[in-house]
């Protein structure tokens, strides 16, 4: 089978388009024929080993892993021992960690969900990882219902869902930080309003927030107290840049350790893509609530550009790569 492949740590540019033999599913495993796969920041901090905190996980000197990708949407290809529930040929999409970008991957069954009749595979490819962790974070810190959500970050694979998920889950106004240029989609999506970082601080917005949801961290917390209620809550989801041994995590920490001086709760947002979860999603996604905007999607063999247009960090929503 066709995958894409790293052997060092290393940008786009290194990985291979390889044959390789495809895999068995173990016990409580599954096998997916791969039609889809949507690209997450996840990747990259893996394949490149950034940050180096990120290596201890895989792979000290050289990765342990070696084929990249982590969501698929596809159809059961072969169950492993265990498996109940699912039959060849059904479509799915899930959460696999890695080995997404090839014709052929092993999910665990826990964390794939049914790909609905009306849904495609490009969009079910688009949704685990940003939608769980904008599902997650949001219900960790307390729900959306009758709330006035701020997402910063909100144009991006988690945010754009973030903002879609909190309408559902009844907040009663939603705000989105985005650049300009993504005002529009935004709006479309269920915004009330958009601020655009690149004019206005959001520091200036002149209204205060019960749930601020945040996958850029580039406010600190100490600042953005301000508009958040004293009841309310940050949800830490991510960050740009924080240097080459945190990366991301920099600004989740930072924001968690400044907490009691900043007088607001924070909660790290987790990624927990059970198959009940997913169910969740692919319910809203049948319903017409929750779509993912697919910015582009690119063949297999142009997996190199791929990358390269998510890590430059301004990727309207996803990117999917086509693999069948
Ligand atoms: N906690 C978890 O379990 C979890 C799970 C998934 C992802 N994450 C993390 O969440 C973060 C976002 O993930 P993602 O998939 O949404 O990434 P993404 O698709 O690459 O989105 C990047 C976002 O950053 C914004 N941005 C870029 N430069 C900016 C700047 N200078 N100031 C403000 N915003 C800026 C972009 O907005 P514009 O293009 O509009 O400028 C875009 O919305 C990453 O750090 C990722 O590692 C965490």
């Amino acid at each position: 089978m066709k995958a894409v492949t790293y052997h060092s740590y290393g940008g786009p540019e290194t990985h291979e388009l390889r044959d390789i033999p495809v895999p068995e599913p173990g016990e409580g495993e599954v096998r997916i024929r791969v039609r889809d796969s949507g690209l997450n920041p996840w990747d990259w901090h893996i394949y490149r080993g950034d940050p180096w905190l990120a290596r201890f996980s895989y792979g000290l000197f050289t990765p342990g892993e070696r084929v990249v990708g982590a969501d698929a949407a596809g159809e059961i290809d072969a169950l492993g021992p265990g498996v109940d529930g699912w039959e060849v040929g059904d479509r799915a999409f899930g959460f696999l960690g890695f080995g997404a970008c090839a014709e052929y991957a092993i999910a665990k069954a826990s964390r794939v969900a049914r790909i609905p009749d009306a849904v495609s595979d490009a969009d079910a490819a688009a949704i685990p990882i940003g939608a769980i962790t904008a599902l997650g974070g949001l219900e960790d810190g307390g729900g959306c219902e009758g709330r006035r959500v701020l997402v910063i970050g909100a144009s991006g694979g988690v945010g754009h869902l973030a903002v879609q998920v909190a309408r559902v889950l009844g907040a009663s106004r939603v705000v989105a930080v985005c650049s300009g240029s993504n005002a529009a989609m935004l709006r479309d999506l269920g915004a009330d309003r958009v601020i655009d970082y690149t004019r206005e601080s959001v520091l200036d917005c002149g209204e205060t927030f019960d749930v601020v949801y945040d996958t850029v961290g580039t406010t600190r917390l100490t600042r953005l107290k301000r508009i958040i209620e004293p009841d309310g809550v940050y949800l830490a989801a991510g960050g740009l840049g924080g240097g080459p041994l945190l990366g991301p995590a920099w600004a989740i920490f930072s924001a968690k350790a400044v907490a009691p001086v900043a007088r607001r709760r924070v909660v790290v947002v987790g990624t927990e893509p059970s198959h009940e979860n997913l169910t969740r999603v692919a319910a809203w996604m049948a319903e017409g609530r929750l779509h993912p905007v697919v910015q582009e999607t690119y063949p297999l063999e142009r997996s190199a550009e791929a990358f390269a247009a998510l890590e430059a960090q301004h990727v309207a929503g996803k990117v999917v790569l086509q693999v069948a």
